[in-house]
């Protein structure tokens, strides 16, 4: 059974959406997206991922294609529509369509769609088990802090990190981690702290950190802002990787050095934990 999906005003069968040939994203990666976890029919942290959406276009000068309040009701139209108990609700802007020019007009009519997937994320084995990730330099652009659809230097790392059996992939600048190719990186030292970098342009301001951190500060955890050093990582007590469709899922490897005693620690537990209590029970609800 195919989905229903959103596509510029109307809900379709997947198989009946189509988007032009000269949308702007698929010409010149033109574009933002948002990704939203859903756990228990749940939309987790959805206030911050609409926020960032509407900055990130903002900074690439695209128009919000309505308001907040109404991609809002899309998304819970489509968890109805699609009866998604448990995955994500993807929405992905564009600058529109016209034909090709790198230069583009004033007031283009935004391309708008989004769609849910369906997949499991509180059971997944890599949440429940912890995973191993790889390290390589950074790849991308200066403007990381801004959420687009320009990721061919995240799906190559990650699928060559994917190929040495690795989970996921840490990106490293000037010796220290910026963060993962689609998630934050975070450690916790030998004190006892946990470290993950500040935001700033070079890295994505993620919601499912921004959501950790007050929870850690409610549960006596210290997160401190500070990058971390690749060397600073290999010799941490713990290591995990927070988004949306991840939740907190604990690290066991870095590269080759086993972190800890290879297994997940009891602080990556802790807050796991707490993220998934917040997750089941303090977002909106709408199945
Ligand atoms: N990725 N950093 C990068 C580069 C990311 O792509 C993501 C999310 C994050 C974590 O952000 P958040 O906690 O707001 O999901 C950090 C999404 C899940 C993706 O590309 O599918």
């Amino acid at each position: 059974m195919g989905r229903t999906v959103y596509i510029n005003g109307a809900f379709k069968a997947e198989e009946d959406a189509f988007i032009s040939i000269f949308d702007r994203g698929f010409l010149f990666a033109d574009g933002i997206y948002e990704v939203t976890a859903v756990i228990d029919g749940r939309l987790v942290d959805n206030d911050l991922h609409l926020a960032r959406l509407e900055r990130s276009l903002h900074e690439i000068a695209i128009p919000m294609p309505m308001a907040i309040e109404q991609i809002l009701e899309i998304q819970v139209d489509l968890i109805r529509r699609n009866q998604l108990r448990e995955g994500v609700v993807y929405l992905q802007v564009t600058r529109g369509s016209a034909d090709r020019d790198f230069g583009y007009a004033e007031g283009m009519r935004p391309n708008f769609i989004a769609f849910t997937q369906a997949k499991s994320l509180v059971d997944a084995p890599s949440v429940r088990n912890g995973v191993a990730v790889d390290v390589t330099d950074d790849p991308r652009w200066s403007r990381r802090d801004i959420k687009t659809i320009m990721l061919l230097g995240q799906v190559l790392a990650k699928k060559k990190a994917n190929a040495g059996g690795f989970h996921e992939v840490w990106f490293v600048e000037d010796g220290y981690i910026t963060e993962g190719a689609s998630s934050t990186a975070f450690i916790l030292t030998k004190d006892n702290v946990v470290l993950t970098r500040p935001n700033s342009q070079a890295v994505l301001p993620g919601c499912t950190r921004r959501a950790l951190q007050k929870l850690a500060k409610e549960g006596g955890v210290i997160i401190e802002e500070r990058r971390f050093t690749l060397q600073e990582a290999y010799e941490a007590k713990e290591a995990f990787l927070t988004s949306a469709s991840s939740l907190v899922t604990p690290i066991i490897r870095v590269a080759q050095r086993v972190i800890g005693d290879g297994t997940p620690g009891p602080v990556t537990r802790r807050l796991q934990a707490a993220y998934l209590d917040l997750a089941r029970t303090r977002s909106e609800p709408v199945l």
